[in-house]
């Protein structure tokens, strides 16, 4: 198993870090991610030696000694910057970590009675690190262009899935094909988390979303 541990960097399932489970795990340093960089950065840790240095010829055009191209790889080196930017976010990533955990449990508990809102649920043997705190709501376009008309900007994660990507569209997938998948992508609403976000700001996304909900007054359909 290779994980993708791309929004995990923390993240704990069954007393193993995100990364560490499978023969290799994958981690984004996109600049919004709980780890993030400057610019591009990403990185794949395994324990595996022989992985390890096929990994590290692969993203070195092929290279294992320079000009001697092994392998037909590609340029995915990290520049130095952005590994020295990560060696100093890192020491802050378990505090952000912890405030991201507090902002959650600050939506689940003001959240918890509205019936219209179905919450991320967090099993007892994992530990969640919430690069998102993603909701699912009906009529989530309207809710998401009216929290975004009162200043608060939400996201989708993600909007379309993947067997009706234009990439994927050889497989011969078509809409009704994995219906949960697609209700999910029609519904998800990642609410805004990231680790200084105040009481007073998740008090604000809190209230509009309250307010929004209850105008639509529409009890959630619980059928998945
Ligand atoms: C779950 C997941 N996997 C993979 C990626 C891709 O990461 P990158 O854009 O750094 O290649 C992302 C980034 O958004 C992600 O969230």
């Amino acid at each position: 198993m290779i994980e993708d541990a791309c929004q995990a960097h923390g993240a704990e399932f069954r007393g193993r870090q995100a990364g560490s489970i499978g023969i290799a795990g994958c981690f984004s340093f996109y600049p919004g991610k709980n780890l993030g960089a400057l610019g591009e950065a990403g990185a794949v840790v395994t324990n595996n030696e022989e992985l390890r240095n096929k990994i590290q010829m692969l993203r070195d055009h092929g290279q294992a000694k320079k000009y001697h191209h092994a392998l037909i790889g590609w340029n995915a080196r990290m520049d130095g910057i952005q590994g020295a930017a990560l060696r100093v976010k890192l020491k802050h990533l378990d505090r952000g970590n912890q405030a991201r955990r507090a902002n959650a449990r600050f939506y689940d508990q003001h959240l918890a009675e509205i019936e219209e809102v179905i919450l991320p649920a967090e099993a007892d043997y994992a530990r969640h690190v919430y690069h998102l705190y993603v909701v699912r709501v009906q009529e989530r376009d309207r809710i998401l262009q009216a929290m975004a008309s009162r200043g608060i900007a939400c996201g989708i994660h993600y909007p379309i899935p993947v067997h009706l990507q234009e990439a994927y569209r050889f497989l011969g997938h078509q809409k009704g094909s994995f219906p949960v998948a697609e209700r999910c992508a029609e519904e998800f609403l990642s609410l805004p988390m990231y680790p200084e976000l105040t009481k007073t700001q998740l008090g604000a996304v809190v209230h509009e979303l309250k307010t929004l909900l209850h105008a639509s007054n529409k009890a959630y359909e619980r059928v998945l």
